[in-house]
């Protein structure tokens, strides 16, 4: 019997598998998907996500499969500069942004783990924790097996099922979605854009990122971020299969007559291949009091227990946090000296931890977010330039964001401290 059953195959799932394989922990991981899914679009990879990478020993892999940055210029929606900003440093963080593809890093998760012996298992849908214990939890599939460990972790991801047994709720459509795709550079030769890349376009019809996503920089990946009405669980997944639709919704915002976009983003849209584009509407999860049960033996990370919305390129970085903090909390709950009464406490302790850095971040998410939105009028466009132009020149580079690039996951043992071990409450 491992001792921690992990919920998900995703980022936060293989991430806490390899980090309590550092603490000598054992944990198998369940993951309804088939070994060999895929699904298109890039992620960025901030500094504190990569020094998490790092810390399980994959940075160096995935480094060389991405396209290295720090600096991204933010423009006006006709791509006029009003100021840059630091997603990376190797100088402030020791690490500069990479922008890559989102299989590139689960598949060299997917070989760490089976490198290093974690079993992972394909195919595997959980439909519920059926309960816990003192000891333990255990968790059920649709095939109908139960397992039974020390801890089970939900890492599935935003409309997890494991989430339903510490706090049910349903993720809430935010208002916003993406579209992406990538265009090959040898197609946008003849386009004199006059840009900094990577340059995130601030316009009046929404906002558009045009960053390139691979090692050498020649292939040209974009992000436009749109308002939507929500169209509920189906008729997104609709929208997904319907590129037709997808290339619709870009043309009407940025390749209308008359449209003030440079020419690099009309390009950029007409040149896509079809097929490429991937959809994704912005949900995020109901604010929860705590992550994990009652007797603290069923606990979520990652996007089923916070998913917030991508405007601060935060999403997969929390997970990794979330990930890598867990880990260090679960081997202190085994040190021998440990009372197994203090386990509640020893959570809360995470929580504790945890919580107030999530609500940073989901706030500079919203700032993000907002700043994406459409103008209704040229006024309010003009002042979302103005506030944005400002803010940088007040700010410096750097944008204030040190504390949310430099966090390090090892600061957990400061907030869990020696919460339930034996030696301190005698001497008390
Ligand atoms: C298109 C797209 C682009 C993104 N871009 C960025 C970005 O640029 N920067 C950033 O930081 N974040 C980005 N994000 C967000 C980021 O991908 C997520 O925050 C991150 O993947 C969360 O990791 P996770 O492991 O918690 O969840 P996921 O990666 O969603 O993994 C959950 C896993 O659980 C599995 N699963 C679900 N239900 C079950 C079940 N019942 N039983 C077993 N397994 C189950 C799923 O198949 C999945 O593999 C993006 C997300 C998307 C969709
Ligand atoms: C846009 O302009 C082109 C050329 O000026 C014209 O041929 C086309 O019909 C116009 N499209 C719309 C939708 O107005
Ligand atoms: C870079 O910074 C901008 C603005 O703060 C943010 O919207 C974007 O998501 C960031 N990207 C990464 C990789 O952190």
């Amino acid at each position: 019997m491992v001792q921690v059953v992990i919920i998900g195959g995703g980022f936060a799932g293989p991430v806490l598998a390899l980090s309590l394989k550092k603490h000598k922990i054992s944990s198998a991981i369940y993951e309804v998907r088939s070994k060999d899914w895929e699904h298109g679009g890039n992620i960025a990879l901030a500094p504190n996500a990569l020094r998490v990478m790092d810390s399980i020993g994959l940075y160096d892999e995935i480094r060389s499969s991405g396209f290295n940055y720090q600096e991204l210029a933010f423009t006006s929606g006709n791509g006029h500069t009003l100021g840059k900003f630091l997603n990376g440093s190797i100088k402030e963080y020791h690490y500069p942004a990479l922008r890559i593809h989102r299989t590139i890093v689960r598949e060299a998760l997917r070989k760490k783990v089976e490198e290093v012996g974690i079993p992972m298992y394909y195919e595997k849908k959980c439909t519920k924790v059926v309960g816990e214990d003192d000891n333990s939890a255990t968790v059920e599939f649709a095939d109908g097996e139960k397992v039974t460990a020390d801890f089970v972790v939900g890492a599935d991801g935003i409309h997890s099922h494991v989430r339903q047994f510490i706090h049910p709720c349903e993720p809430e459509f935010s208002g916003l979605m993406g579209i992406m795709a990538q265009v090959d550079a040898s197609e946008l030769r003849d386009i004199d854009h006059g840009l900094q890349l990577p340059a995130m376009l601030f316009g009046e019809k929404g906002s558009f990122a045009i960053m390139p996503s691979s090692f050498d920089g020649k292939e040209i990946g974009y992000f436009a971020t749109i308002e939507q009405q929500d169209r509920g669980r189906d008729g997104w997944a609709k929208l997904e299969t319907d590129k037709d639709e997808m290339a619709q919704l870009l043309a009407d915002r940025f390749t209308y007559n008359g449209s003030t976009w440079p020419e690099m983003v009309r390009a950029l849209c007409e040149k896509t291949p079809k097929d490429t584009l991937t959809s994704w509407p912005f949900y995020s999860v109901p604010h929860m009091e705590k992550f994990s049960s009652p007797k603290a033996r069923v606990i979520v990370i990652g996007d089923s227990a916070h998913a917030i919305p991508p405007t601060g390129g935060q999403g997969a970085a929390m997970a990794l946090e979330d990930a890598s903090t867990l880990a260090y909390t679960l081997a202190h709950s085994y040190f021998p000296d440990f009372q197994r009464q203090y386990l509640p406490q020893l959570l809360e302790a995470w929580e504790k931890h945890r919580m107030p850095r999530l609500h940073q971040v989901v706030d500079f998410t919203t700032k993000n977010g907002n700043l994406r939105k459409s103008s209704p009028h040229y006024l309010e466009q003009a002042a979302k330039e103005w506030v944005l132009w400002t803010a940088l020149k007040m700010s410096g580079e750097t944008g204030g964001a040190q504390w949310m690039y430099s966090y390090s996951a090892e600061d957990v043992k400061k907030n869990i401290g020696e919460t339930g071990l034996k030696t301190v409450t005698t001497w008390t």
